[in-house]
């Protein structure tokens, strides 16, 4: 096949979705690659390093939409403001973030329409064999681990205990909500740079992961039966249940010098768990970074990417962490790309194989057909969203908290 990467067109966007080395290895198993002029650049890989593992560089993201079969992205369609489709072609395949959850009727019916057969990385389940493919994760883990450093950065206290001349530093008390992927990366990072850290999570199950890592689970006393799937994933709670958590986070977060939340649903607004006047009660100077300011926030006052300071407590809700640590990212989002792409040879040919779950799972459209489920059941960017988010969580009600 031959494989695309035509380069980002979100603004914001530093990534890059295929790495000269891994490139390579693509090329070893017998595709031919062609990117865009320096598709590379801000991620640091020059042209000539693609060149030197056998990649054609072309002039511009035109060239490379009219020759490939697959197109790689970073992100695309759903996942950018300026999406366009001018580009693609009959038959061809696209593979990358495209925002499942966000991207219109109207853009689905098109790809469709033109054959496209477009793959979205979100959608990948989260079982063993796909754990090499999950570029949700590896972008997650990155997030987790930037934001401590932004917190650590932010806060006007060190974060480790120190016993000096000078007298005992005590250590910052770092509190992460939301144990999945983030979660996780942003306590052992916090527990690396020495803080003292606790989190918490409505799924029990995480607790021996988060106290494996050295930190405190926090237990609310709340009845959290069936509160996550088997994928590892929460369920959308109702909103008395929610506030319930409010009350019983409260001191936590009241006795936090940092608070990194990472609390989320996949695909439904992220649950509300920090009101402003629970952050009034932290200390002046304390940070919160809200990683799920793009689907709303955990934290009342989130704005996406915007610096807001309440009564002296410095609340960020960066969306693009992974995009700050561009080298690395790019090379795990590559990877991911790779294995998705091997996965999909069967008997040495390239194949779409819809029995196989991870194709299955991810395939937005194909055969001339919107054919993911999963997005049907659940139209995006419809302006009664919101309700409906606030209707299930009604109904959820009762049996949640009782
Ligand atoms: P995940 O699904 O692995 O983890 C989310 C965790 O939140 C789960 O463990 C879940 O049980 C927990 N949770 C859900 N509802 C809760 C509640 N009411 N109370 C307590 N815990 C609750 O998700 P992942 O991959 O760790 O991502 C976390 C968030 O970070 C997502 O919103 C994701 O979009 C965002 N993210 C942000 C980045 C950025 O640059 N800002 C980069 C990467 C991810």
């Amino acid at each position: 096949m031959i494989i695309g990467v035509p380069g980002e067109t979100a603004s914001d966007e530093e990534r890059v979705a295929l790495v000269p080395p891994v490139a390579a290895e693509l090329i070893a198993d017998g595709h031919d690659i062609y990117v865009g002029a320096g598709v590379g650049e801000t991620a640091d890989w020059s042209d000539e390093a693609y060149e030197s593992v056998g990649c054609t560089v072309l002039g511009n993201r035109e060239d490379v939409f009219e020759q490939a079969d697959i197109i790689l992205q970073v992100r695309a369609l759903g996942a950018t403001d300026d999406a366009s489709l001018d580009t693609y072609r009959e038959n061809q395949l696209v593979v990358g973030l495209l925002g499942p959850y966000d991207i219109d009727d109207a853009t689905l019916a098109e790809l469709a329409e033109r054959n496209v057969s477009a793959f979205a990385l979100e959608l990948i389940p989260r079982i063993s064999r796909a754990q090499s493919m999950d570029a949700l994760s590896s972008m997650a883990s990155l997030g987790g681990y930037k934001a401590t450093l932004v917190a650590a950065t932010e806060l006007p206290k060190m974060f480790p205990l120190e016993m000096t001349a000078a007298g005992t530093i005590r250590p910052a008390e770092v509190f992460i909500i939301g144990a999945g992927v983030a979660g996780l990366k942003a306590i052992s990072t916090a527990e690396r740079l020495g803080a003292s850290v606790r989190a918490y999570d409505i799924r029990l199950e995480v607790k021996q992961e988060v106290e494996s890592l050295g930190a405190d689970f926090v237990e609310l006393d709340l009845e959290t039966e069936g509160a996550g799937d088997e994928e590892g994933y929460a369920i959308e709670m109702g909103e008395e249940f929610l506030e319930q958590q409010r009350k019983k986070l409260t001191r936590v977060v009241a006795d936090s010098d940092v608070v990194i939340t990472t609390a989320a649903i996949p695909g439904r607004p992220a649950p509300e768990l920090v009101t402003t006047e629970m952050i009034e009660n932290m200390d002046a100077g304390s940070v919160i970074i809200d990683l799920s300011a793009e689907s709303g926030g955990n934290c009342e006052p989130t704005v996406a990417d915007e610096r807001i300071d309440h009564d002296g407590v410095t609340i960020l809700g960066p969306t693009d962490l992974p995009s700050t640590v561009t080298h690395t990212a790019s090379e795990q989002f590559a990877n991911n790309m790779k294995n998705f792409l091997q996965n999909m040879v069967v008997d040495g040919t390239f194949t779409i194989d819809t029995t196989d779950e991870i194709v299955d799972s991810t395939l937005l459209t194909h055969d001339g057909e919107i054919r993911n489920p999963h997005i049907q059941d659940e139209p995006p960017n419809t302006d009664d969203s919101g309700d409906k988010a606030d209707k299930e969580a009604s109904e959820t009600e009762g049996t949640d908290a009782e």
